[in-house]
């Protein structure tokens, strides 16, 4: 099985599985039509309609993307943007679904060559299509040489969201290198008032959300790193002027891949958008042996017309429906207890024993050890590598913890950080060559660490046998994966130096294909994607992982914007907070136990605290807390969420309200982060209620203002809103309305 093969079944085992139960459930596909007279491919979605089409000179053009056509209107074959002048070729300006590097184009290719005689011209041009199921295939070959293309393109019946990847195909007698593939661009019409939105951040600062007006030229987002990246999140956002949370046209979509990579979004000089999202083309080179292909990631795009909350909405649906392992029936996410800000290094079986009890007593369901537990690791300088239990603070193995851990009714979890080793570790004495690196050269260390080539087969095979030993021979229920360092000295020596470049797609791939056997072999065993917080949260390690660790910033007030920005591209259900002590440790802010179990709750809870410094009436409070949210879980991990009130901005307030699918149970979480001038209590007008239901209210905590019905209909609170009383500095309130 090469390369290809193995991604594509790896990336498809959770689509398959989505498919296959959505047939169960009876959820219908999205079947597209053909017009084989004017070879126009149209696929209908939700409330979207998405056409393209081939055009006189046999290339693929984008006809149309937004809301939903009729299905009698006519769409005709594309034409070819005329020349404007010598200087705006026709090749450069018209809107091509899959350009190739060559004609004169001069925007950004989907796919660059290069050729063993340096010729690096491509025009690529229809061959033919197929349709199976929700699935159109269209195959494109170069016009003369025998470079094929192969574009896949399904739609989701349920949210309109589109999913497009591409296949690079060598067929010639000779090696071609490839140096850029994306998986799709994506067209808008000519328009002078598009805006771009787009994640960025830094460690404890991720997903802050950007936005910028879209002018002739081009934003590039990326990640040179090897890894997603908390730099860049690979999701991008377009809307028009005028778009607004709740209403207005919003195209989205993000790429779903975990190694370096890049979204160009440009507008060329007649004002055509185009965004194209793929590999990073720096420093890459694929060369393709005859016979051999390279797949792209798979690019998920969307539209709606109801602003940035229907956009958001509709991907969390596309995610938890599609994407994630289980879908389209998720398991609620346990409330799990982790140990790393509470011991950091210094755990044991003695310490991490008390910490069990108490977490077990406020009703924790899932106990985490973090970093330090195996090998000689006492700090980061060492045992990365290592996975085997260390003897010194852990003398019988795990199992004792762990059965405690599971007597107190408790699931049990463990830290690993697979992909990476310390120079100070057996590992590293053994095999210093299994690391990233050019041979001669220095090997840069972050965090004391290098980064093992896990596309070398003996690396993959090691961790495979280390992580599956490590599962086999105990009762771990959960991984929380992590991966602290982004790469350098990118080289694989073991190989030839024109394969070596092979590293930034091969690793990534053998990361999927680890991460898709430890699941098939361990079927119970639920996955948390890590990497120092949020560095690799992205749609390919969400079709193998149940849950993302979104930043060490604990914070709960910074936490409410990290919150924010993430819900933009990235689903509630998959949303990690815990609860951890105060002063923070990222910024010493000091806030109630209240506040911090408020901001965590908005999305699957976790504690993270030292319990061993509580009070009895942190207990209490704790254990009254997560009980209320066991009962909101639902809602809040898998309802619709309406980002109500932005804490973007410098806004002292900030509201989310989550509705259950069904409509009959919605959360509003309310905060202020500081009062002054004896501020009005705003109304908080909620959304998407039934107006003909009538909702009870009820508080989990804080206090509405006198007078507020503890009943009353869905149009009521949607009209009226709700008056939150909150006054001082970092102040929530969590209110619940159950429909009768
Ligand atoms: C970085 C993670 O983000 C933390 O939560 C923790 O697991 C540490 N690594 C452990 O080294």
């Amino acid at each position: 099985m090469n390369n290809f093969d193995q991604r594509r079944r790896s990336i498809c085992v959770s689509l398959l599985g989505g498919l296959a139960s959505m047939a169960i459930t009876g959820v219908v596909k999205a079947k597209p039509t053909v017009d084989e007279a004017a070879k126009v491919f149209r696929l209908d979605g939700g409330a979207v309609t998405y056409a393209f089409g081939v055009n006189p000179d046999g290339r693929l053009q984008t006809v149309y993307w937004g809301s939903s056509l009729s299905p009698a209107d006519q769409l005709s074959a594309p034409v070819p943007v005329p020349d404007n002048s010598s200087n705006e070729m026709s090749i450069t300006v018209t809107p091509f679904e899959f350009p190739g590097f060559g004609g004169g184009l001069t925007v950004e290719p989907a796919l660059k060559v290069t050729f063993p005689d340096g010729v690096r011209d491509l025009d690529l041009r229809y061959v033919d299509h197929q349709v199976s199921g929700d699935r159109i295939v269209v195959r494109l070959k170069d016009v003369s040489r025998a470079v094929h293309v192969t574009l896949n393109y399904s739609m989701d019946a349920a949210t309109g969201v589109l999913s497009r990847s591409a296949v690079v195909e060598n067929r010639s007698a000779d090696w071609i290198q490839i140096d850029q593939l994306a998986a799709a661009s994506f067209n808008l019409p000519y328009s002078d008032d598009y805006q771009l939105s787009y994640l960025t951040g830094r460690w404890a600062g991720e997903f802050a959300l950007q936005t910028r007006p879209i002018t002739p030229g081009a934003t590039v987002i990326e990640s040179r790193k090897g890894v997603t990246s908390h730099q860049a999140n690979p999701w991008i956002a377009v809307n028009r002027r005028g778009t607004e949370e709740e209403s207005g046209p919003v195209w989205f979509g993000a790429l779903a891949w975990s190694g370096s990579w890049r979204i160009s979004v440009d507008m060329d000089s007649l004002g055509g958008l185009r965004a194209t999202a793929g590999y990073n083309p720096f420093d890459f080179a694929y060369r393709l042996k005859p016979g051999e292909r390279l797949a792209s990631p798979a690019f998920h795009a969307g539209f709606s017309n109801e602003g940035f909350g229907g956009a958001s909405r509709l991907f969390h649906r596309y995610q938890r429906t599609r994407i994630l392992p289980g879908a389209p029936t998720l398991r609620p996410r346990p409330v799990l207890y982790n140990s790393w800000e509470a011991t950091e290094f210094a755990v044991d079986e003695a310490g991490q024993m008390v910490l069990a009890e108490k977490a077990a007593s406020i009703g924790v369901e899932r106990f985490v050890v973090d970093d330090g537990w195996f090998g000689a690791r006492n700090d980061s300088r060492a045992g990365l590598g290592d996975w085997f239990v260390n003897a010194k603070k852990f003398p019988n193995g795990l199992a004792p913890l762990i059965k405690r851990a599971n007597d107190l009714g408790m699931e049990f979890g463990l830290w690993v950080e697979p992909e990476m080793v310390n120079p100070n570790s057996d590992l590293y004495r053994a095999h210093p060559d299994w690391v990233i690196h050019f041979p001669g050269r220095a090997r840069s260390e972050a965090r004391d660490q290098l980064v093992l080539n896990l596309a070398r087969k003996e690396v993959y095979d090691y961790l495979l046998h280390a992580l599956d030993r490590l599962l086999t021979s105990n009762n771990i229920a959960f991984l929380k994966w992590d991966h602290n360092r982004a790469w350098s000295e990118p080289g694989w020596p073991a190989v030839a130096p024109a394969e070596q470049q092979r590293l930034y797609v091969a690793y990534v791939d053998n990361l999927y294909k680890l991460l898709a056997e430890l699941r098939r072999r361990h079927p119970h065993i639920e996955i948390e994607s890590c990497a120092s917080g949020g560095g690799r949260v992205d749609l390919g390690i969400m079709a193998l992982t149940d849950q993302v660790w979104v930043s060490d910033n604990t914070d709960p007030y910074d936490r409410l914007l990290i919150q924010d920005g993430f819900s933009h591209a990235y689903a509630p259900a998959i949303m990690m907070a815990w609860v951890t002590d105060a002063p923070n440790f990222v910024n010493q802010r000091v806030t109630s136990l209240e506040y911090r179990f408020l901001s965590a709750m908005q999305g699957s809870l976790g504690v993270g605290a030292n319990l061993n410094h509580w009070s009895s009436d942190d207990f209490t409070k704790a254990k009254q807390l997560i009980a209320a949210y066991k009962v909101i879980r639902p809602t809040v991990q898998q309802g619709n969420l309406y980002r109500l009130v932005s804490p973007r901005g410098g806004s002292a307030r900030s509201a989310t309200l989550s509705v259950a699918q069904d409509g009959n149970q919605a959360v509003l979480f309310a905060f202020l982060h500081s009062g002054g001038m004896r501020d009005a209590q705003p109304y908080i007008q909620l959304r998407g209620l039934d107006p003909a239901k009538e909702y009870t209210l009820r508080m989990i905590s804080g206090s509405v203002a006198p007078k507020t019905p503890n009943k009353a209909s869905g149009a009521y609170w949607m009209g009226q809103g709700i008056k939150v009383s909150l006054e001082g500095d970092f102040q929530a309130a969590a209110v619940v309305l159950d429909a009768l």
